[in-house]
């Protein structure tokens, strides 16, 4: 086993708002958990998938997906977004010397050519992310008032997949842990340590769904029959 998913899908979904965590909603007549897990069963490269959902999900995550044929485990996550992510780096195999990707179960349309560039830049540099450039003019703004313009050359929005030489990850989460350092992703624990991530193209279609504004985004894709 060299490349191993992990599917991250334990979160409340909140701002969805939808009353069940999020990734269990479905899109175009399929749960968002059951397009993810999709798009990494059809990359050849990926050999392993394991996928964290809540404690009580898990029976039905197993039903979900019972057709998604490298399902490596089933586990159940925690609070923080990076405690679902340790809940599946413990299933990681013994003696595993590869490549772990990082995925939003809320990113249902992740396409193969971002999985395969994030892998390629993960394999040459240790660390790497999908990107998408800020297209809005960005305003620092306190109590209502804006403070200054930011400049937009060079900021960006971080999408997953986020892929590790598996060393690296688990060196640079055992050092937030060190520093009690809560991160959004994973990259954020190893820009703490100093290490290069790269950042390669990221797509539209790989929007995270978060309001109920993107989950009317993900129902058009569907209907418009951009993606099967
Ligand atoms: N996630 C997770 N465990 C957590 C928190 C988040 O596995 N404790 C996962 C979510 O299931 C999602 C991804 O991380 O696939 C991105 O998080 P986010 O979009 O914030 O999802 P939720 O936390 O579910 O949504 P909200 O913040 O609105 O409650
Ligand atoms: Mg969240």
């Amino acid at each position: 086993m060299e490349i191993l998913a992990i599917l991250v899908a334990a979160g409340r979904g909140e701002r969805l708002g939808a009353g069940r965590p999020k990734a269990f909603i479905e899109v175009g007549g399929r749960s968002m958990l059951a397009w993810s897990a999709e798009a990494f069963e059809a990359v050849p490269a990926v050999d392993a998938i394991v996928v964290v959902v809540p404690e009580p999900e898990r029976a039905r995550a197993r039903e979900l997906l019972a057709h998604v044929t490298k399902l490596h485990a089933i586990v159940p996550g925690g609070e923080r977004r990076q405690d679902s992510v340790r809940a599946g780096l413990a299933q990681v195999p013994k003696g595993f010397d590869g490549i772990v990707l990082v995925h939003d179960a809320a990113r249902p349309f992740v396409e193969r050519a971002v999985i395969e560039a994030v892998l390629q830049a993960a394999r040459e540099s240790g660390a790497a992310l999908p990107v998408m450039p800020v297209v809005d003019t960005v305003k620092r703004v306190r109590d209502g008032r804006v403070v200054e313009t930011v400049e937009r050359s060079e900021l960006f929005g971080a999408q997953t997949p986020q892929g590790f030489r598996l060393s690296c990850l688990t060196r640079a989460y055992a050092a937030a842990d060190a520093a009690g350092l809560t991160v959004t992703d994973e990259a954020m624990a190893l820009e703490g340590l100093g290490e290069t991530v790269r950042a390669v193209p990221g797509s539209a279609r790989n929007r995270k769904i978060t309001t109920p504004d993107d989950l009317a985004w993900a129902e058009d894709v569907v209907r418009r029959g951009g993606l099967s």
